[in-house]
């Protein structure tokens, strides 16, 4: 549609959305395969990066990692030790300790519901007794040990399911093995087949056969193979062996293959600390870390809280994905203080609100739709249905609202309070507004269960009010639009806000949905760096207009003495208009801007008066 067309179109338009007709249906992750089943129900599993680099604690011979990425498990690699003194860090090791059982008990504890340890990192050295190489755990420790023997032992005990990383790409101590430095003195392909061949497949052969049942092989190429010395021939080989001697067992899309190159890839593997930002339909899951480095680094600080890692397993969950958090335990067998401690307090706050994370997945709604929170969704085996509003945000009014949803739920409750004690709420067409208790039951993050005698069903494309108590109209939440703009995110270090840059003519509309007959007001937030007052700003809603004339906003100084000047964005009042009816109702914004002349737009703020 022209833009003239959708403007005259949209000028007439008044309209108040008949709610009628725009149902659509929830539904859950489709795209998962048999096997894969109880990894998505699981959603919280325990990653152990643990091996000789530990012993070093990301200092070598009193020099700090060299870094590019800062992680202690490369060691190794970064500080270009000799592979046979790299093992001399095996001495520190406590023999006596070391009780992988005690990894598995935490995990449990956490509420984790699989392991995957390092079985050999991109170092080489396996931690079972590995007849393919003497690079392993077995000959070098008297007695014997095989940590891989060990810890499926304790899964099998404590039902935790076995996950075993295996780095196949990169492998630091066979000649062949593929290291970064092979860039600059190549090996042939065939070079690299022979690693392939005399370690990868045999040692995988050895994991898949004598360890009983595997729950995933985690490989980590992440790249695809495209770019890497691998070749699809040869992952496929790998590949083939897994579900040969082990159907049941998962693939993760690091092994170099993504989903939508092998659909027959179990689950896609984000990027490390990669937190999910769209829902999807196959199973994914995202590797994190405490602070920073996955095996145990005395320096690392930054420790994140536990409300923060609980926000990101729930907000995974809320686009069904997994998470999978790293411990890093010393030479000790110890699990660092600070790790043990959070996943405790996550395991506890699992006890009480579990039901709102395994199981679950993701509602259709707009994923950034309420400020406040995350969703979460299951249906339950007696034909009702929950969403579980996890609230990051407690409401200042402590009116808890839920925009989209058009089906009144029949209960509402703190998922914490197990007598379902109900919580007063209010149902008005598309809105849920829930009275919170006074106190936030939770210290980290409380849940407010709601239930459902029928599936949910939703309205699309609403705006939900903030807890700030009104609309923000921006760039991310915009119905439908006519005219060109371009989007700039945050900028210098974040002083500038994301906003729309618009040259000519625009026009963007939103929908709300007004609970009750109100005068609402009309900010609108810009920056204008022309010298005098040029270009319009026009609203409509209601059958009522609001103009405005667009003037300078200036600048503004970031630090001082260091010329760090920034456009100013200011909020400027353009009105109110007066909706008579409860509905939902479309509001339109015009911007008419000059070439060189840019109008810099960053939100209308639409609150009651
Ligand atoms: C990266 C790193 C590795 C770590 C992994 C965890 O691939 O190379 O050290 O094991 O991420 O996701």
């Amino acid at each position: 549609m022209s833009f003239c067309k959708t403007l005259c179109f949209k000028s007439v338009a008044i309209t108040i959305f008949l709610i009628q007709g725009l149902f659509t249906f929830v539904h859950s992750q489709s795209q998962t395969n048999e096997r894969a089943q109880w990894f998505v129900d699981a959603r919280f599993g325990m990653f152990i990066h643990w091996g000789v680099y530990s012993g070093a604690e990301g200092i070598w011979k009193g020099e700090k990692l060299r870094n590019d990425n800062d992680y202690a498990e490369w060691i190794f690699y970064r500080n270009r030790i000799e592979k046979d003194e790299y093992l001399t860090l095996l001495d520190r090791f406590d023999w006596e300790t070391i009780d992988p059982e005690q990894w598995v008990i935490l995990a449990k504890k956490a509420g984790m519901k699989y392991v995957t340890l390092t079985a050999k990192h991109h170092d080489g050295f396996a931690l079972w007794d590995s007849k393919v190489s003497d690079y392993d755990i077995a000959d070098h420790t008297n007695p014997k040990r095989d940590i891989v023997k060990e810890l499926a032992t304790a899964c099998q005990k404590h039902g935790l399911k076995l996950g075993l990383y295996y780095s196949h790409w990169v492998d630091w101590e066979h000649p062949f093995g593929w290291d970064h430095t092979k860039e600059i003195y190549p090996i042939t392909a065939e070079q690299y087949d022979q690693y392939w061949q005399e370690k990868v497949i045999p040692q995988m052969r050895e994991l898949l056969t004598n360890y009983g049942p595997i729950g995933i092989i985690w490989f980590d190429m992440w790249i695809n193979h495209s770019e890497s010395i691998v070749t699809k021939a040869q992952l496929l080989q790998l590949k083939n062996l897994i579900r040969e001697l082990q159907p049941g067992c998962l693939v993760n899309s690091r092994l170099g293959l993504s989903i939508e190159e092998d659909p027959d890839i179990d689950f896609r593997t984000l990027g490390d600390n990669q937190l999910g930002s769209n829902k999807l339909d196959y199973p994914w899951q995202s590797p994190a870390t405490v602070a920073h480095s996955w095996g145990y680094h005395t320096q690392d600080t930054k420790w994140q809280s536990t409300t923060s890692l609980l926000q990101a397993l729930i907000s995974n969950v809320s686009l069904n994905g997994n998470y999978m958090l790293n411990i890093g335990p010393k030479s000790n067998g110890a699990v660092p203080f600070e790790i043990e401690q959070r996943m405790l307090q996550m395991g506890a706050w699992l006890d009480i609100n579990g039901e709102s994370i395994y199981g679950c997945g993701g509602f259709d709604l707009n994923k950034d739709q309420h400020d406040w929170g995350k969703i979460t969704y299951k249906s339950m085996e007696n034909g009702h249905y929950m969403l579980y509003l996890h609230v990051f945000r407690w409401p200042f009014n402590r009116q808890l609202s839920l925009t989209g949803v058009t089906t009144k739920p029949i209960n509402a409750y703190v998922l914490a309070d197990k007598s379902k004690l109900g919580l007063d709420f209010q149902h008005n067409e598309v809105l849920t507004e829930i009275t919170l208790p006074a106190l936030q039951p939770d210290q980290y993050v409380s849940v407010i269960a709601l239930e459902f005698d029928q599936k949910p069903q939703i309205v699309e494309g609403l705006l939900a009010r903030t807890i700030d108590d009104g609309f923000s109209l921006n760039h991310e939440n915009i119905f439908s639009e006519a005219g060109d703009k371009s989007l700039r995110r945050y900028e210098k270090g974040g002083t500038v806000p994301p906003h729309m840059i618009i040259e000519q003519k625009y026009l963007s509309t939103w929908k709300i949905f007004v609970d009750q007959p109100e005068e609402l007001n009309f900010d609108v937030s810009y920056s204008f760096q022309g010298e005098k007052p040029k270009g319009t700003i026009v609203v409509k809603a209601a059958g009522k207009e609001l103009d405005h004339h667009v003037s300078p906003t200036g600048l503004t100084v970031g630090e001082p003495n260091r010329n760090w000047h920034i456009d100013n964005f200011t909020s400027h009042g353009i009105g109110s208009i007066y909706f008579p009816k409860t509905g939902v109702y479309e509001i339109s914004m015009e911007i008419e801007a000059k070439k060189d002349n840019a109008i810099k737009f960053q939100w209308l703020w639409v609150e009651r008066k």
